[in-house]
């Protein structure tokens, strides 16, 4: 599928590599959408683009039904859906003072990271379902953002490495049950991005994450992962499969 042309939806559009895939693929000529949540500067960088903020939390059925169908209406159709809404709130299973991980907090991160992301898929992919057919009959590309962590998850991760194994592990499903409509889906693994996520960390704690990458040793940057997507969208061959960009990077348990 060619970005120049499309029409693309992008969750967590607001900040870190959902903001770089928008900038990305709205430069090379695409419609975009953000969907993030009211709080976040969503409508002026959206603006800034030429684009439009449909703002929802990704947890709230009712709220991802109504900007998955805002941004249809807005863009005409959706071609592309890029689902980098997420949060990483870390907590041990059980903390040297005996706080065991509150099952809320678990219910939370799972809640954004994977029903919010699957969520997003099946309301998207009602709206491709209605595309008409492009080269090769195809009528849409899904990229889902899991993490290094859905395979090797640190201390303290337990519910974000559950979160993005189910959104890596969904990949082939949802490309299988999708390929009747001409529908692919793509999962992106990122080692350490440098975004707001992570942004607020020491210097010296960002150098020292930066060292799990094999080569080059720094942090990946939002367009690094832009880049990644759009090589998804164009090239359509790809589908079903989770695809790690961490420069060669196997975390450690810390
Ligand atoms: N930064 C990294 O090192 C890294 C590594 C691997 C995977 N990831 C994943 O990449 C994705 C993007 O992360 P990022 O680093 O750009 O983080 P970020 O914090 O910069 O951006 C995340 C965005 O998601 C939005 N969001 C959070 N909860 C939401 C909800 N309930 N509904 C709607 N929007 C919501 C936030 O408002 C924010 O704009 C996340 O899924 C994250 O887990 C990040």
């Amino acid at each position: 599928m060619q970005v120049a042309g499309s029409s693309a939806l992008i969750t967590g559009g607001a900040s870190g590599l959902g903001e770089g895939t928008a900038r990305r693929l709205a430069a090379a000529g695409a419609s975009v959408a953000l969907l993030d949540l009211e709080s976040s500067p969503g409508a002026r960088i959206a603006d800034e683009l030429g684009g439009f903020f449909v703002p929802a939390d990704v947890t709230d059925p009712a709220a991802v039904a109504g900007a998955v169908a805002a941004a249809a209406e807005a863009l005409d159709g959706i071609d592309i859906c890029v689902n980098a809404a997420g949060v990483a709130p870390a907590h041990r299973t059980i903390k040297r003072d005996g706080t065991l991980f509150p099952l809320d907090l678990f219910e939370f991160v799972v809640r954004v990271n994977l029903l919010g992301t699957f969520d997003v898929c099946r309301n998207v992919a009602g709206v491709m379902a209605t595309n008409e057919p492009g080269e090769d009959g195809e009528r849409g590309v899904i990229v889902n953002v899991a993490s290094i962590a859905a395979f090797e998850g640190q201390v303290g991760q337990a519910a974000y490495s559950a979160s993005k194994g189910g959104v890596a592990a969904m990949t082939l499903p949802l490309a299988r049950d999708l390929g009747s409509i001409g529908v692919r889906v793509l999962t992106i693994a990122p080692g350490i991005m440098d975004t707001p996520m992570v942004g607020g960390m020491p210097e010296e704690v960002k150098e020292s994450l930066a060292k799990i990458h094999v080569f080059p040793q720094r942090l990946g940057r939002p367009d690094d992962f832009a880049a990644l997507v759009q090589h998804c969208i164009e090239n359509s061959l790809l589908n079903g499969e989770v695809i790690r960009l961490d420069a060669g990077a196997r975390m450690g348990p810390r």
